[in-house]
């Protein structure tokens, strides 16, 4: 049976592929940034997982507002990035898991999530640019299975929901019949929001009360509006949700392992955490 090793949350600001792609991680701006990265490698390296799911939120390469799903679930053998207009350099093809992406779609829709099936997706900087962090100097997960969540038009699903969207991905996994370990990512966030009266907005506070609660008090979490969360954590701050439904897929007991937080990265207050799945 396939196995969840533990889950990855991290903020998805293009800006990071710049750094990456000039080599600026060691620059006064870049440094505390990177820094927390070598803790997620090592584990990695230790763990090799087979999978990563990352559920994130597209910003327009994939899906615009005419239509926009309110989540769904890629099943193609590979995914390609392509040019968003940041100036980055557009990431090779990543593989994709085209039997556990079936898998999980069916035990979704059975567990009445009704998603959006996709045979061919563009992935934009929310899922190239975790994994260049996470797998740097062009390294990649072997096979990936990318799940996206609204966190764009109004009205958004809820964290309660998203939550229940991570534990139905969480309960799929663990019922795959191949001897797979997988890590599930949620990018975005923390606090941030690019426009209107409040761009710039960061909430430490709050920030800091997200990664107090993600590993042991996830339901914490969930509690709140979506109103409250465009509040408390910005525009785009919402995008915690993708964080949300990733720690709903650990279904062990979870240990945080790390943590990184520094402000700013670009207009957003960066986070990273590593949770283990046990
Ligand atoms: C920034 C943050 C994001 O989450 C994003 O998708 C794009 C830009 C930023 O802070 O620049
Ligand atoms: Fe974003």
């Amino acid at each position: 049976m396939a196995r969840i090793i533990g889950g990855l949350g991290v903020s998805h600001v293009p800006a990071i592929g710049n750094a990456i792609a000039k080599g600026l991680q060691q620059d006064a701006y870049w440094k505390p940034f990177f820094d927390g990265f070598p803790a997620v490698h090592d584990w990695l390296a230790r763990t090799n997982p087979d999978v990563a799911v990352c559920i994130y939120n597209d910003h327009g390469l994939n899906f615009f507002l005419d239509k926009l799903p309110t989540f769904a679930v890629g099943a193609a053998p590979e995914y390609r990035n392509a040019d968003e207009g940041w100036g980055l350099p557009v990431q090779p093809p990543l593989a994709g898991d085209v039997k556990l992406s079936w898998h999980i779609i069916e035990e979704l829709i059975g567990a009445d999530f009704d998603i959006t099936t996709c045979q061919e997706v563009a992935v934009d900087h929310a899922l190239v640019i975790p994994l260049q962090l996470f797998w740097p100097n062009g390294g990649v997960p072997p096979r990936i299975v990318p799940i996206m969540i609204n966190t764009v038009q109004h009205p958004l699903p809820g964290a309660a929901r998203c939550f229940r969207l991570g534990q139905a991905v969480g309960r799929a996994i663990e019922a795959y019949d191949e001897n797979i370990d997988v890590v599930v990512i949620g990018t975005g966030g923390l606090s941030h929001q690019l426009d209107g009266a409040r761009a710039g907005f960061i909430n430490k506070a709050f920030d800091r009360e997200c990664l107090d609660h993600i590993a042991h008090e996830p339901d914490a979490l969930t509690l709140y509006s979506i109103h409250d969360l465009v509040k408390l954590s910005g525009s785009q701050g919402v995008e915690i949700l993708n964080w949300i439904a990733m720690r709903g897929a650990l279904t062990g007991r979870v240990e945080k392992l790390h943590e990184n937080y520094h402000v700013p990265i670009s207009n957003t207050a960066s986070g990273l955490v590593l949770l283990e799945n046990v």
